[in-house]
């Protein structure tokens, strides 16, 4: 026993020094074959199987399958989830859905562009990158977009998302106009914020797919003009970034007129990049100032952000879709992690192209041994907190974890009284005065902790909970496809689960689908994993 195990540890060292390579050789082709495996696989089920109008027809057999479920045996009713594999996933948990009824959701179209109402009518599993490809080219982009392409749009409503442009219109969840539920008995209902369904549309986002199934969604697109006009702001001294942030964000006035996409990367506890974007045309005087950042042999995004410390502030025309999908590559910052060399102008000129691995094919391929890794080697947390305190953030950040580049950018949190939903209203001293909401902002931790780094001993399970009881106490919340270490008291505490529970018994989803936290909580022994893995590999 104790040989078998050195002899792991061994190999598990060797990789560990090696993992680059590893990744280049071994993960980065595969990963490619895996994407166009599934590219082709899409393509096929667009061409042959999906098509928009057969959209009502699909929602039918949905129902039927819930139906049937309806009439089984009492004692044979496990609770149901979608059949969405967990690999196809973002969320870094591994939901057991092997223990759950499965019901398949084969919902991939584009429905319906509405130019007249501002709006696009989706089904859930449309990707941000699919959504983009279609809008962009029309003139349009979601209002909430994220960066990362593999998400789906179904995922961020049941979910959360926010992005650059939520100083101005708030979380994912304000975006969305409709969304089309088929219940836990079987019928159809299309929720929006004033119609009968009111109680669900508050409680849908946050609920993670526990209060029913969702076939479409109408969500809320803004105008764009071709390019970004991107502004790098280099700035020293924490008191410094962090204020001028706020007076961006138009947290601090409401009258301010702020900029369209605002975000901050964080380099160390002194200095960071704020970056401004409006849209724009470019100028035919300045043409040499686009930069297309997206293209394979160009530096990492944040790598090239972080040059503006030594160069100075510049501003440059980015194409918008190179803008909304800028953190695509190196996936924030998490690949410089598994492939050091990564940025250099070498390898990214014959090699770039290949990244970033598919986070799918990455899960696909997760081990019991990789998948306690990314939690107690890796921190993958963004975290909604009020930006009044965002010195404490990066403070506690950096005691806890002590990784940059840090992710900051601004997003409303809007107090809807009693119809919150899961989120509590913001304090009084978090509001921006005269308004209803207050500002909040995304803090994205992603990487490896400098103890790790360092192969000391690094208790992540502790970390972790010290995060969240500041989380808590400052009233903020983190994103649910993250490991959370809450117990379920704590859970409670953090987020208002009154309506939810009021609407799980009146829709029925009480029995037939697994409850918030039991959906989110890891699927492994968290405590014991951590215990286990404290030491370096
Ligand atoms: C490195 C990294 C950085 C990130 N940064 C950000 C960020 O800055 N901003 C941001 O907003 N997000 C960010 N995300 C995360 C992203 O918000 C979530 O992963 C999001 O849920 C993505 O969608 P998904 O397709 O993976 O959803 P899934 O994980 O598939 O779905 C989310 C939940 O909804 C449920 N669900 C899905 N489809 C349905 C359906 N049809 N009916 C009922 N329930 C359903 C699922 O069961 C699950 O519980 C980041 C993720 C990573 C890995
Ligand atoms: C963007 O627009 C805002 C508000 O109109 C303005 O204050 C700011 O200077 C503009 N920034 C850039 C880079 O164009
Ligand atoms: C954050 O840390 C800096 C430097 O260590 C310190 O000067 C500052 O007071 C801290 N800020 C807060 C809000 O604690």
């Amino acid at each position: 026993m104790g040989a078998e195990v050195s002899w792991k540890r061994q190999i598990g060292r060797w990789m560990e020094d090696h993992r680059g390579l590893i990744i280049v050789l071994v993960v980065l082709p595969l990963s490619l074959l895996f994407d166009y495996f599934m590219r082709l696989r899409h393509w096929i089920f667009r061409k042959f199987i999906s098509a928009p109008e057969k959209h009502d027809e699909r929602v039918r057999v949905i129902q039927q399958k819930i139906m049937k479920w309806n009439k089984l045996p009492q004692d044979q009713k496990k609770l149901m989830c979608t059949a969405r594999p967990n690999w196809q996933s973002l969320s870094t948990t591994f939901f057991r859905k092997d223990l759950c009824h499965k019901i398949p959701i084969p919902l991939y179209d584009i429905l319906e562009l509405k130019p007249d109402k501002m709006t696009i009518r989706v089904e859930p599993m449309v990707s941000v990158g699919q959504v983009t490809d279609f809008l962009v080219p029309r003139g349009y982009t979601l209002a909430v977009c994220l960066e990362v392409a593999e998400a789906s749009l179904g995922g961020l409503a049941m979910g959360v998302g926010m992005t650059t442009y939520s100083h101005k219109v708030g979380l994912y969840q304000e975006t969305i106009m409709a969304y089309e539920m088929v219940l836990a008995d079987g019928s159809f209902v299309k929720v929006t914020r004033d119609n009968e369904y009111s109680d669900l549309f508050y409680t849908l986002p946050w609920s993670h797919g526990t209060l029913g199934f969702l076939v479409a969604l109408e969500l809320q697109i803004i105008k764009i003009k071709p390019y970004l006009k991107l502004e790098y702001i280099p700035v020293q001294g924490q008191k410094k970034y962090c204020n001028m942030m706020r007076d961006l964000s138009g947290a601090l006035d409401k009258h301010f007129e702020t900029p369209d996409y605002l975000e901050a990367t964080v380099f160390n506890k002194e200095e960071a990049v704020v970056m401004v974007g409006n849209f724009s045309d470019v100028p035919s005087h300045e043409q040499h100032k686009i930069n297309r950042v997206n293209r394979w042999y160009k530096p990492w995004f944040y790598k090239h952000v972080e040059g503006f410390l030594r160069k100075g502030g510049d501003y440059e025309y980015v194409p918008l879709e190179d803008y909304l999908l800028r953190h695509n590559r190196a996936i924030f910052w998490v690949v410089e992690t598994m492939i050091s060399f990564g940025n250099n102008p070498i390898f990214r000129f014959f090699l770039g192209w290949l990244l970033p691995p598919k986070i799918a094919f990455l899960k696909f391929t997760t081990t019991p041994g990789v998948r306690a890794m990314t939690f107690t080697k890796q921190v993958f947390q963004d975290i909604v907190l009020p930006m009044n305190q965002l010195e404490d953030q990066i403070n506690k950040s950096e005691e806890l974890f002590d990784l940059y580049p840090i992710l900051i950018y601004p997003c409303r949190i809007y107090d809807h009284g009693p119809h919150s939903g899961q989120l509590r209203s913001p304090r009084k001293e978090q509001m921006v005065p005269g308004t209803n909401y207050g500002m909040f902002n995304d803090l994205g931790v992603y990487g490896v902790p400098r103890l790790v780094k360092e192969k000391k001993r690094y208790d992540a399970v502790d970390a972790m909970r010290q995060m969240e009881r500041f989380t808590e106490s400052l009233g903020g919340y983190p994103f649910l496809y993250a490991d959370t270490f809450m117990t379920r008291e704590e859970f409670d505490r953090m987020f208002d689960l009154t309506a939810y529970e009021t609407v799980r018994r009146k829709y029925h989803a009480v029995g037939a689908f697994p409850h918030l936290y039991d959906k989110i909580k890891p699927e492994i022994d968290v405590f014991a994993v951590g215990k286990a893995y404290m030491d370096p590999l």
